[in-house]
C-alpha cells in the first residue's frame, strides 16, 4: 500500500512506527479549497491555519509557501513559527489566560493581532503596550452563546464556556471603557469559535449573524474572524461539507448579513484547523500479540493513547485498515489497544478487520489533527517520528525522540 506514491512498507523499514505520515499534497488542496473559494468582492477575506492542530516547521513552511495566516494560542506554537521565518503579522495569537512574559513577546515581536479573551488580560496588555510604548492591534474573543452538536470538551461557545466575553455583560462594557481610553490599543474586531468537528452550517450562520451585530458598538469597519471547527470524516458516519460550500456559505452569510443590518466590514477571516490536516494524516503501527477474552478479539500496536489520545479523551472514532490486507475478508470484529497502562487506551473498538498476524503493519486514518499535536510521553513512551509524502518522496519532518532526549530535562 502506498500513500502519495511512497509504499509503506519503505516508510516502516526507513523509520520504524509509530509513526505520523502526512501527504503534503494532500494538505495543500485543502489550503486551495478555502484559499479559492473564501473570497469576497464586498470585503477582504483572510484564512488561518488554526496550528494548535498541527504545528511543526514543515507544516509552517507549506503555509507560507501557500500564504495562509496562522492562528498561534502559545509561545511554543508562535516560536517554531517565526523560527521559520513565518510573518508575524500575518499571526493572531489567541489563548484565555497569557501570561505577562507572553504578552510581552507577542507585542516585542510584531504580532498582527492579539485575540483577547477577557477584561483582565485587556487591561494588561495596555499596561504592557505602553511600557514597551508599541501599538498593538486587539480584537475581542466573543462568546456568541451558540451551541454547536459536537461533543461536550470541543463545543466553546455556550454561555458558561471558559472563552470568551458574553456581548451583554459588566465586563464587555468595562472592556469598552478601556478600549476607548488606551493610547496603543486599536480595536480591530470580534473573535468567535463555537466549537469543533461541526457538521451543522447553521450554527455558524447564527454565530455570524450575531458577530455582525456587534459592529454595530464601533463606528468604522471591523475584522470578524469566525474561527474554525469545520468537521471531517473520521468514519463513514461523518458526512464533512466540501470546503468550497462552507466557504462561499459563511461568505454568503455574512453578506447577506451585513447588507441585512447596513454594515460595513473590513475583513472576513476564517482559522481552520481540523480540516486542513486531519485527512492528509495517517500513523502507521506495527500489530504486536493478539488476545481473545469471552467478548472480545484485541489487536496490540506499538503506540497508542500517547500518539493519539483522541479516542480516550472525546470517545473520537477511527477508521484503520490492515496494510497489504486491504482487499482479504474483514471477518474479525476488533478492538484496537495500544501499550500504555491504562484499560481506556483503546484506538478503535468494534472495527471489522480481516485476521492480524503479528509483524503486520495497521494504519489509522484521519490523525492528522490534534494527533501529533496532543501526543504525549506517557510511560516514558517516545514521540514518534514524522514524515511528509509527496510525489513519490518521502521527507522526514520529525525525528524520532531518542531515549536520551526523554530524560534530557531530568536532574
Ligand atoms: C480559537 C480556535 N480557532 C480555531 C480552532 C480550530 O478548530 P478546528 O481544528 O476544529 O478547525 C480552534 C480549535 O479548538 C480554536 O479554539
Amino acid at each position: 500500500m502506498k500513500i502519495s506514491g511512497v509504499d509503506l512498507l519503505d516508510l516502516k523499514k526507513e523509520y520504524g512506527t509509530p509513526l505520523y505520515i502526512f501527504d503534503a499534497s494532500h494538505i495543500k488542496r485543502n489550503i486551495d479549497g478555502y484559499l479559492n473559494n473564501f473570497k469576497s468582492n464586498q470585503f477582504e477575506t483572510e484564512v488561518l491555519f488554526a496550528s494548535k492542530a498541527f504545528n511543526v516547521k514543515e507544516m509552517i513552511r507549506i503555509l507560507i509557501e501557500k500564504g495562509m495566516s496562522l492562528d498561534c494560542v502559545s509561545k511554543g506554537e508562535l516560536y517554531t513559527a517565526l523560527k521559520v521565518g513565518f510573518d508575524p503579522k500575518k499571526v493572531y495569537y489567541h489563548g484565555n489566560n497569557k501570561s505577562r512574559e507572553e504578552i510581552e513577546y507577542i507585542i516585542s515581536n510584531g504580532v498582527g493581532t492579539i485575540v483577547c479573551d477577557n477584561l483582565q488580560e485587556l487591561e494588561l496588555i495596555d499596561v504592557i503596550a505602553n511600557e514597551l510604548n508599541k501599538d498593538v492591534n486587539v480584537m475581542f474573543r466573543m462568546n456568541v452563546g451558540v451551541d454547536a452538536h459536537t461533543h461536550k470538551f470541543i463545543i466553546t461557545a455556550h454561555v458558561d464556556s471558559k472563552f470568551g466575553v458574553l456581548h451583554d455583560s459588566e465586563d464587555y462594557k468595562k472592556i469598552r471603557e478601556v478600549l476607548a481610553k488606551s493610547k496603543h490599543i486599536k480595536f480591530v474586531g470580534f473573535h468567535s469559535h463555537i466549537g469543533s468537528q461541526i457538521f451543522d452550517l447553521n450554527a455558524f450562520k447564527s454565530a455570524a449573524e450575531r458577530l455582525v451585530g456587534y459592529c454595530k458598538d464601533f463606528d468604522y469597519p471591523l475584522v470578524l474572524n469566525l474561527g474554525g471547527g469545520y468537521g471531517v470524516h473520521y468514519t463513514n458516519d461523518d458526512k464533512p461539507i466540501p470546503f468550497d460550500i462552507v466557504s462561499k456559505t459563511l461568505i454568503k452569510t455574512v453578506e447577506d448579513e451585513i447588507n441585512k443590518q447596513n454594515i460595513k466590514i473590513k475583513k472576513l477571516a476564517i482559522e481552520p484547523g481540523r480540516s486542513i490536516v486531519a485527512e492528509a494524516g495517517y500513523t502507521l503501527y506495527t500489530v504486536g500479540f493478539t488476545k481473545k477474552t469471552p467478548n472480545k478479539e484485541y489487536y496490540f500496536i506499538d503506540g497508542g493513547m500517547t500518539d493519539n489520545i483522541r479516542p480516550a479523551l472525546y470517545q473520537a472514532k477511527y477508521d484503520a485498515t490492515i496494510v497489504g490486507k486491504e482487499n482479504e475478508k474483514k471477518d474479525h470484529i476488533v478492538t484496537i489497544a495500544g501499550k500504555c497502562c491504562e484499560s481506556g487506551d483503546l484506538i478503535i473498538e468494534g472495527i471489522a478487520l480481516p485476521k492480524a498476524e503479528s509483524g503486520d503493519l495497521l494504519l489509522t486514518y484521519t490523525t492528522g489533527a490534534y494527533g501529533y499535536s496532543m501526543s504525549s510521553n506517557y510511560n516514558k513512551a517516545l514521540t514518534p517520528a514524522v514524515v511528509f509524502v509527496e510525489d513519490g518522496k518521502p521527507k522526514l519532518a520529525v525525528r524520532r525522540m531518542t531515549y536520551d532526549e526523554l530524560i534530557e530535562r531530568e536532574l
